[in-house]
């Protein structure tokens, strides 16, 4: 194990142009690149021929390889004497379990390096013209998950985040938002509240709604929003009426996301 390496790195919410430099010098440098499905095809093209690629898989009910098989294979590969490449959507350590791979690398003794990415929700926001904080409208933001592991049912503290001057940005909560919609407006957050859903954030075809915390439910039915969408809930989503960029930009300086 004298070479062997694994990068446990954020590829980003989807728009290529979002991967890091280093992520970029990662994927170069890789003798193999384990890949979640979140990563866009766009990214995987960054990957050299001569690297190996494994796919993981990884939806909210439909895991391609167990986590404690994803954990095994980076330990296995690394014995290899490989530099390894952990290819996961949005940031590793947010939602991504990350965690758990290092924390099983530090068991075996492997070197190991997180390389940061551009969380959903900071790429969501931007390109939906939502700001997730904003001077008078948000004093915070909190990231929350609105599905729990199979089996188990959403048992959030919703009376701490029913909080009209917190931004509420909720990861996988497509599956439970009748009962998140339901339970934030019983916990006092009002039923006016702005909301939107985001899908596909950053890439060529994301879609937008914005709506009320009361409506989110419906609207998100309506205009049938598939994974990944991520929702945003609080004032600011009301800024996107003026600052979506995306929409009312007719140039852009830089390249579009292609
Ligand atoms: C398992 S979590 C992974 C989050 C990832 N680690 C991150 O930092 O963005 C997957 C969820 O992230 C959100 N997500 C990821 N990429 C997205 C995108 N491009 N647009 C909207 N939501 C996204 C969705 O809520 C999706 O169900």
């Amino acid at each position: 194990m004298k070479n062997a390496k694994v990068f446990i790195v954020g590829a980003g919410p989807g728009d290529p142009g979002l991967l890091t430099m280093k992520a970029a010098e990662c994927l170069r440098k890789a003798d193999v690149v384990v890949y979640d499905r979140l990563v866009s095809e766009e990214i995987l093209g960054f990957i050299p021929r001569h690297a190996e690629m494994i796919f993981a898989g990884k939806a909210a009910r439909d895991h391609a390889m167990p986590q404690d098989e994803i954990n095994q294979t980076l330990v296995d590969l690394a014995k290899q004497d490989k530099i390894v490449v952990r290819l996961k959507g949005g940031d590793p350590f947010i939602f991504g379990r990350g965690s758990e791979e290092a924390l099983m690398l530090a068991e075996h003794d492997i070197n190991f390096e997180i390389v940061p990415g551009i969380t959903a929700s900071a790429g969501c926001g931007a390109y939906a013209g939502i700001p997730l904080t904003h001077r008078g409208l948000a004093t915070g933001v909190r990231f929350v998950t609105g599905h729990c592991r199979d089996g188990h049912h959403l048992d959030l503290n919703w009376a701490s985040l029913a909080c009209p001057e917190t931004t509420l940005v909720i990861y996988m909560g497509l599956i439970n938002i009748e009962k998140i919609s339901a339970e934030l407006i019983k916990a006092g957050l009002p039923a006016d509240t702005p909301a939107a859903g985001v899908e596909r954030g950053t890439t060529p075809d994301q879609r937008t709604v914005i709506t009320t915390l009361e409506k989110l439910p419906e609207t998100l039915a309506k205009a049938e929003l598939k994974a990944p969408s991520l929702l945003i809930i609080g004032k600011v989503v009301d800024l996107a009426d003026v600052i979506s960029w995306k929409t009312h930009a007719h140039e852009s300086l830089l390249n579009e996301p292609s």
